[in-house]
């Protein structure tokens, strides 16, 4: 495998992505938190940052067990990094350099750059720029703005790029990430869903045995292929439980039920509307809410758990960009901006141990792992939906009322973009009931309703998305299907904000 430590960059986990889908197996760690290093590992990659490593404070490690001793390869500020700190000198560039750059020498003979064009388009992202190299260090790529773009460490199997070659508009990025993991490291490209469902069952069973799992199923990608993965393990010993807490989408309760039949997931669902109702009651801040919808799905979950004799174990749907992003949080250099994953939300009392047999894969990884399960490539499709629901598309208190306008704006909006043939182009689509009324004008009457807000945005994780150009066709039929159809509502507007700045959810 590849370790990736991460100094915080926003694109950290994008490496973590391209080396997946050249089909080799790697693991990020924060850079001041990671496992032995064991001959598992074939090669390190040290990731960019937020910070300059002239900063007093920036990111420190110690490569000793690293550099040198097996193929290591800096990006941005890891080739600051290995520069720097090594004997040379890192100075604050005279221009920013950020954006398109095309390299104008390339030392094609080394092996990082075996095959990469003279004059290969790159993408620039940094402040600070390598002013002098170290002695021993060779240049293998410059542009006309930055001398040092790449360079080798003569002796050692070390590297270090200043572009980012993990994003799209560095053109030949792969190849270079390829020619360092496979011709580098020596990685073979073997890493498939097949492998990967061969040797997780594998795994699964030797780990759980002959116990009781019981399983959190959502009706999402996460928690159905952790689900059939298990099911492969394990067989009758798996239960799984589907709760409604009144706040999915309309009629999803019985129709992920219907599903999830002949799959074998043992599935039970359990209606507890009125008791999120209950406590959802006057509730308005939006992280009362998360914390009131977590804690009664927990109380749910518990009281339906108990019934099922001698379980030993919590299957869980956790993804690796949740893991990622909870580890930032414990104290890891990326920023996080809200609290929301299902990461160690589990109170101790029910002792049960976790497994999380996803936890390791990227969104799109799952759905390949899914469709080489056999899973109907309709659930597979479904866009994700947070585990709050409509509890955090309301904005202000939540009531049964709200929920029931809010559900049937919303399956005119989702139905829409099946019937046009654009639920595939979206990420992820839904409405926001906004605590706003406004005056509108129905035959000779004046009314004052609700406003509601259409999201639809284009993402790859989440972690970024822009907004969506739907039609503008199609915008004006739902908004009048809305209006005419959804009694409560009297305006509709679409939400243009991309996230950054903004995020996917309003709460
Ligand atoms: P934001 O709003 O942070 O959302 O841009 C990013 C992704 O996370 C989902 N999301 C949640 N998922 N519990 C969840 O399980 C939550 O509290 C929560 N809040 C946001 C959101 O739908 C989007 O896919």
């Amino acid at each position: 495998k590849i370790l990736i430590l991460d100094f915080g960059s926003q694109y950290t986990q994008l490496i973590g992505r391209r080396v997946r889908e050249l089909n080799v197996y790697c693991e990020i760690h924060p850079f001041n938190h990671y496992p032995e290093i064991d001959e598992t590992v074939k090669g390190v990659i040290l990731s960019g940052s937020p910070y300059s490593v002239r900063d007093e404070n920036g990111p420190r490690i110690d490569l000793s067990e690293i550099k040198g001793k097996m193929p290591l390869l800096g990006v941005c500020y890891g080739a600051q990094y290995l520069a720097h700190f090594f004997g040379g000198e890192v100075g604050a560039s005279d221009s920013r350099e950020y954006g398109r750059a095309n390299l104008q020498y390339v030392n094609d003979k080394n092996v990082l750059l075996n095959g990469v064009s003279q004059d290969s388009q790159v993408w620039m992202s940094h402040g600070d720029t390598i002013v002098r190299l170290p002695e021993n260090y060779e240049v293998i790529a410059s542009t006309s703005d930055v001398e040092n773009a790449a360079y080798h460490i003569q002796g050692e199997d070390t590297f270090a790029i200043q572009f980012h070659p993990e994003v799209y508009h560095s053109l030949e990025g792969v190849k270079i990430l390829k020619n360092f993991i496979v011709d580098v490291c020596g990685c073979s490209q073997d890493w498939t869903p097949d492998s990967f469902i061969e040797e997780t069952v594998a795994k699964l069973k030797a780990q759980i045995g002959n116990d009781k799992v019981v399983l959190g199923l959502s009706g999402g990608v996460d928690s159905t292929v952790a689900g059939v993965l298990l099911h492969r393990a394990i067989g009758d010993n798996l239960t799984s439980i589907f709760v409604d807490n009144g706040l999915l989408r309309k009629d999803e309760f019985g129709s992920v039920l219907d599903s999830y039949k002949g799959m074998g997931l043992n599935v039970i669902g359990v209606d507890a509307k009125q008791k999120f109702y209950n406590d959802l009651a006057g509730v308005v801040d939006p992280e009362t809410k998360r914390k009131i919808i977590g804690k009664d799905f927990v109380e749910v979950f518990d009281e339906e758990s108990h019934k099922i004799q001698d379980v030993k174990w919590l299957g869980q749907g956790t993804i690796y960009p949740d893991v990622i992003e909870s580890v930032s949080v414990n104290g890891g250099p990326s920023a996080t901006i809200k609290s929301h994953h299902n990461v160690g939300g589990l109170p101790d009392y029910m002792k049960l141990k976790v497994v999380e047999p996803l936890n390791l894969l990227f969104k799109d990884e799952v759905r390949r792992v899914g469709k080489a399960l056999g899973i109907d490539s309709k659930l597979l499709g479904r866009h994700p939906f947070p585990g709050p629901g409509l509890g955090i598309r309301i904005l202000s208190d939540v009531t049964p009322e709200k929920v029931r306008i809010l559900q049937e704006a919303d399956a005119i909006f989702i139905n829409g973009l099946r019937e046009w043939g654009l639920y595939d182009d979206v990420w992820q689509a839904g409405v926001m009931l906004l605590p706003v009324q406004s005056v509108g004008v129905m035959g000779d009457e004046r009314t004052y309703e609700n406003v509601v807000a259409l999201r639809a945005v284009a993402s790859t994780d989440g972690m970024t998305a822009d907004w969506v150009h739907l039609p503008y066709d199609f915008l004006a039929k739902v908004s009048n299907d809305i209006i005419n159809k959804v009694r409560g509502i009297n305006r509709v507007v679409y939400d243009i904000s991309s996230k950054p700045p903004a995020t996917i959810e309003w709460e």
